[in-house]
């Protein structure tokens, strides 16, 4: 788990990139309108540049013309000038609505075939799959798919930001924001981090592998092997050294755990309390809130040492605990060290 956590270093793309990758649809789209807003400052900007060398070539002191420009205008006709505006008018009008059907449609996006959360957080992308599959820095996805990104962060404003696909989105905490895309070519494409974040902004970086059916499918089942939310709350337990006084045989210095869930639990004060989510999550970042009947209150607090996905994770092993799991667990660990 821990050896995705390091930083996604892209490799430097040699060659000059004015734009970069076009990896779907949406990127082409996008990139003509982008050209064509150029071509149309470009041309703007010829016919200004044009016009004063010409005018001022033109009507240069000394020059016969430039004499007649010092009479008063006869002219009454203003048929050229209604003319430019109304062609300027038409053509930044069909600009606007090019852009704005493009803008719409990044939001909008065709129906999903998966949702995958994104959770921004200094200084790392956290991503989870529809099947409980996470990721750190990276994001796999089928080629071909429409890709809905539900984006959250967890502490500070982020920007979920993937060039390739044309794609920014705020993350901003305490919102949920929707993306979407649909990657037309295989590929590792790079993720940034585009608002400053803090010391370690410049190394928000990740990726999104985008695969053949077949590759993500194969991805897929490796990473479903056994790590479920559960299971990677079992090893949270024992790497915060939870196991240490709750497991097995120490039971004289707390409570065991196993089949706790669901069960009432006599406590110091005389009350009887009903194990739910709530009273783990409190006993883990309020131990001394309630104590149970028959220890001391000699457990440490956990409050800013987990991250809420950890707590998540640690109240979903205790809650799976049945009655005796920790026995056999005991026996298998006997059996391995007279082996
Ligand atoms: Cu996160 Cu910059």
């Amino acid at each position: 788990m821990n050896d995705e956590v390091a930083p996604y270093l892209p490799e430097v793309e040699k060659g000059l990139h004015l734009i970069p990758t076009q990896a779907t649809e949406h990127a082409g789209q996008l990139d003509h309108l982008y050209f064509a807003l150029v071509g149309a400052s470009a041309i703007i900007l010829l016919m200004v540049v044009g016009l004063i060398a010409f005018f001022g070539f033109r009507y240069r002191a000394g020059n016969k013309a430039a004499d007649r420009s010092n009479l008063p205008s006869t002219r009454t006709e203003n048929r050229v000038e209604i003319a430019v505006l109304a062609a300027m008018l038409v053509a930044f009008m069909g600009f606007f609505a090019w852009a704005t059907t493009l803008y719409l449609d990044s939001y909008r996006g065709p129906e999903p075939a998966m949702t995958i959360d994104v959770i921004g957080k200094q200084w790392m992308w956290k991503i989870q799959h529809p099947d409980g599959t996470r990721e750190i820095n990276a994001i796999h996805v089928p080629v071909d798919e429409v890709i809905r990104l539900r984006v959250t962060s967890q502490d500070v404003i982020h920007s979920f930001f993937v060039p390739a696909f044309r794609l920014k989105r705020d993350v901003v905490p305490g919102t949920e924001k929707t993306a979407w895309f649909k990657a037309t070519e295989p590929g590792e494409y790079r993720l940034f981090c585009a608002e400053y974040c803090g010391s370690f902004h410049s190394r928000m970086l990740g990726k999104v592998v985008v695969m053949d059916r077949g590759d993500y499918q194969a991805w897929l089942t490796r990473q479903g092997s056994g790590q479920t939310l559960a299971s990677a709350g079992k090893q949270l337990f024992q790497a915060h050294g939870c196991s240490g006084c709750h497991m097995g045989k120490s039971n004289a210095r707390a409570p065991s755990l196993d089949g706790l869930y669901g069960r009432s639990v006599a406590l110091d004060s005389g009350e009887v309390i009903l194990a739910d989510e709530a009273y783990i999550r409190d006993s883990i970042l309020q131990p001394d809130k309630h104590i149970a009947a028959g220890y001391e209150p000699i457990m440490p607090s956990f409050a800013g040492q987990l991250s809420e996905e950890d707590i998540l994770r640690i109240v979903t092993y205790i809650k799976s605990l049945q009655p005796g799991d920790w026995v056999k667990e005991s026996v298998k660990e006997n059996e391995g060290e007279s082996r």
